[in-house]
């Protein structure tokens, strides 16, 4: 039986990542497309063989061939779309950021948990084999106890346009845009959360948006973090580099950080050939479907999507303070 899936906002993201992935998925099965406007729902239905081409969400939930529904709209409309989804007894894989608030973020997990439906986020860094072996190595013990954690995160020039703009739609700029990929993969790798944070977001201090932050921040095994995320500087590139006290571990990707053949380097043991990266967003949809299948989590599921946003609303919070915050918890367990 194949994982019939249903996608909500089919814009960039859905059309050159998403839709292709479930496709080449062979459990997975594209059911139908929703759109504010019909014509490119139809357009949309026809270039990837969906088998629904509606404007209205209510119709696609209604659809017994949709079994997962993929949100890949603007950021502030996720999580009630995933409560939405959940009530119908759909399985939801979000894109990422979860939500940009606490409160709707909250709600989108518990009704997951009340409806019983699975719930992941699409932080497809985390799928590269490459930082399975990192993270590996590090818990292993190589490079001894870890003291600091450098992420870079760039995705050369990509200004922001539509609804990335609009920060009641976006919430936050690169941060949301890039940063959570870096952000999460510090906790994949580390297997610890934030506890305080300082951030610097610019270019400028009265830019609306970010285009590029910096965030330095303590875990709470006590290893520092520095995050540099950016979509504005042309030639910065994409790299991790993690430092213990007998020894350092790097990748450093010519691109994004998810993307293309990357290696392990230092450590003291020979520099392994680059692991090749089967794409990272079939990754993503194949461990989803995988996860409904046997009734397990996601590799990333909707606590990471709520932790996740505990940094994010963290990095918000220093940049109007101009000054360390801690990370605050959000209550998962808070009623609807
Ligand atoms: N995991 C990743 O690496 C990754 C990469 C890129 C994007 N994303 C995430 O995917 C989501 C979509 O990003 P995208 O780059 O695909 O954006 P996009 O190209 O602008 O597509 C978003 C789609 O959402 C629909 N939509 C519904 N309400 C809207 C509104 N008020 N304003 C604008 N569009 C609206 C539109 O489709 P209709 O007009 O047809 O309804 C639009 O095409 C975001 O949450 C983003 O963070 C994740």
């Amino acid at each position: 039986m194949s994982l019939g899936w249903g996608i909500i906002g089919i814009g960039r993201t859905a059309d050159l990542r998403m839709a292709p992935a479930i496709i080449a998925d062979p459990g997975s099965v594209l059911a139908g497309v929703v759109s504010r406007d019909q014509g490119r729902a139809e357009a949309f239905a026809a270039r990837h063989g969906a088998g629904q081409a509606t404007t209205s969400y209510e119709a696609l939930l209604a659809n017994p061939a949709v079994d997962a529904v993929l949100i890949t709209s603007p950021n502030a409309l996720h999580p009630g779309q995933v409560v939405r989804a959940a009530a119908a007894g759909k399985h939801v894989l979000c894109d990422k950021p979860l939500a940009t608030e606490a409160a709707p973020a909250v709600a989108a997990v518990d009704a997951c948990r009340r409806f019983g439906v699975r719930l992941g986020i699409v932080f497809q860094t985390r799928h590269h084999p490459v930082f399975a072996e990192l993270r590996r190595r590090l818990q292993a013990g190589e490079i001894g106890p870890l003291r600091l954690l450098e992420v870079h995160a760039s995705v050369g020039v990509s200004p922001l346009r539509s609804w990335r703009t609009d920060p009641a739609l976006a919430g936050l700029g690169v941060v949301n845009n890039v940063g959570v990929h870096a952000l999460d993969l510090v906790r994949f790798l580390t297997g610890a959360e934030f506890g305080a944070l300082a951030a610097v977001l610019g270019p400028g201090p009265d830019d609306p948006l970010e285009t590029t932050a910096q965030v330095v921040g303590r875990l709470s095994d006590g290893a520092a973090v520095a995050v540099t995320v950016s979509q504005a500087l042309p030639e910065m590139p994409s790299a991790v580099a993690a430092h213990g006290d007998g020894g350092s571990l790097a990748v450093a990707s010519p691109g994004r950080l998810w993307e293309g053949p990357l290696a392990v380097s230092g450590g003291g043991s020979r520099a392994a050939a680059p692991v090749a990266a089967p794409d990272a967003y079939q990754l993503v949809i194949e461990d989803f479907r995988r996860a409904v299948e046997t009734g397990g989590e996601p590799l990333a599921s909707g606590a990471d999507g709520l932790r996740s946003l505990e940094v994010t609303t963290a990095i918000a919070r220093s940049a109007r303070q101009a000054g360390l915050v801690p990370v605050l918890p959000i209550d998962a367990r808070a009623p609807l």
